[in-house]
């Protein structure tokens, strides 16, 4: 899978978001080592605090899937600045795979990627 169709996949995952209280819908698409892809959307609730992103969804569908090692992740949102993952979210993923590459979009079929390693180094460990 290249990785425009993966990021095509997090696109399409975004128009499932539940996004009342935002409205900034957010999809993701994280391939794992064995090729299998999970998709995921943000997921708000009344209670902020207890919204969901996109990026968890997709890696809590994998996980309780069976799957624990990440290739790549690509999140996309349809937003002036490049859609990078949260902190909460950069050490929900580095818990699987440290050196999963991340791929982040921006309004039109723009993206950029990094090395989760990069975006969050000294992960939370013990
Ligand atoms: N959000 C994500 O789903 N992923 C990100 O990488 C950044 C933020 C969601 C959380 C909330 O529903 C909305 O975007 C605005 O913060």
């Amino acid at each position: 899978m290249t990785d425009r169709e993966l990021m095509g996949m997090a696109r399409e995952a975004s128009y499932n978001a539940y996004v009342p209280y935002s409205r900034f819908a957010v999809g993701a698409a994280i391939e794992c080592s064995d090729g299998s892809v999970y998709t995921g959307c943000n997921v708000e609730n009344a209670a902020l605090g207890s919204t969901i992103c996109a990026e968890r969804t997709a890696c809590v569908k994998a996980v309780s899937e069976g799957k624990r090692s990440f290739k790549r992740i690509a999140i996309y949102a349809d937003s002036e600045n490049w859609c990078t993952p949260c902190g909460s979210c950069r050490q929900f993923l580095a818990e699987f795979s440290p050196e999963m590459e991340v791929l982040c979009a921006k309004a039109g079929s723009r993206y950029v990627s990094y090395k989760l390693s990069d975006l969050m180094p000294h992960i939370f460990n013990y």
